[in-house]
């Protein structure tokens, strides 16, 4: 299955990293989305296969681009990778002002809610439905990254939630496209160290309860999380589609 073309949203850093390299290491070409061209353009320097291409893929029209540089391009696209998404803790956005602030601290919830589902459902979603017709048919592999907060909440349940909703829409994804031969699945992983992901906020006591949380005693790396997406892309698992793979540790379950 080598020579394949895989679009990996957030491939520029962490998970989405980590992926496209796994997967340029079975000769397939990736091509790199983020907003950052200079993240992208940097990674894609070190992968030989790899394709830098700087989109917000919250914007319809960037989505549409992309699927115009895809189409001219390529043709096809054999694997969809979304792993595009934050907490949205990093994204500029109103302070909380309290009761005094305009629109009161429901501004800055209101706020918080809305990057949530942008930077997480939004962008799988307008990828997905710009690139859908362009899936490889059979063969074609769609693949979601969740989070073991759609489990068991986020702390505020924004980012939970939006993260939560992309199983239903892949389950409804995965109805459409079965009859053509394309798998649909989610994986959602636990803690997972070495990516922008957490930004500042990790302390050493946070990072400590996280893995103690786990039945391995470890945090997962980007690795952990790209072997589990190739494999879901393989043919080996052309037999699995509409489900939600946890990797994390047992973490989830708890202690
Ligand atoms: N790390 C964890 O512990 C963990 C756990 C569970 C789930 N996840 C999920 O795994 C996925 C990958 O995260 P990660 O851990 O690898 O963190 P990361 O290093 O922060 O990767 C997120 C990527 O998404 C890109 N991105 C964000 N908004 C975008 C937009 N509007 N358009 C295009 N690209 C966008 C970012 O690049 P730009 O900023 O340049 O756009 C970045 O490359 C995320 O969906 C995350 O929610 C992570």
């Amino acid at each position: 299955m080598a020579g394949r073309t895989v679009i990996i949203s957030g491939g520029g850093t962490g998970i989405g990293l980590a992926t496209a390299r796994a997967f340029a290491r079975d000769g397939d070409t990736p091509v790199l989305v983020g907003r950052r061209a200079e993240v992208v353009e940097r990674a894609a320097a070190d992968i030989a296969t790899a394709v830098a291409l700087p989109a917000d893929l919250t914007d319809p029209a960037e989505a549409a681009r992309v699927a115009r540089f895809v189409a001219e391009r390529f043709g096809t696209v054999d694997v969809l990778v979304h792993s595009a998404g934050g907490s949205g803790l990093l994204e500029p956005g109103p302070d909380n002002g309290g009761a005094d602030a305009p629109g009161g601290a429901l501004a800055a919830t209101a706020h918080a809610w809305t990057v949530a589902f942008r930077v997480n459902t939004l962008t799988a979603v307008l990828l997905t439905e710009a690139l859908r017709d362009r899936l490889a048919s059979p063969g074609g592999r769609v693949l979601f990254l969740s989070s073991i907060a759609a489990y068991r909440g986020s702390g505020t349940g924004a980012y939970a939630a939006s993260k939560a909703a992309l199983h239903p829409y892949a389950f409804d994804l995965a109805r459409d496209l079965g009859p053509r031969g394309v798998t649909v699945n989610v994986v959602a992983p636990g803690y997972i160290e070495e990516t922008e992901f957490f930004g500042d906020a990790m302390t050493p006591e946070r990072r400590a309860t996280l893995v103690a949380q786990t039945l391995d005693g470890r945090p997962g790396t980007p690795g952990d999380v790209a072997e589990t997406l190739r494999w879901l892309a393989s043919h080996a698992a052309s037999h699995i589609t509409s489900q939600v793979i946890q990797v994390n540790g047992g973490a989830e379950r708890g202690h």
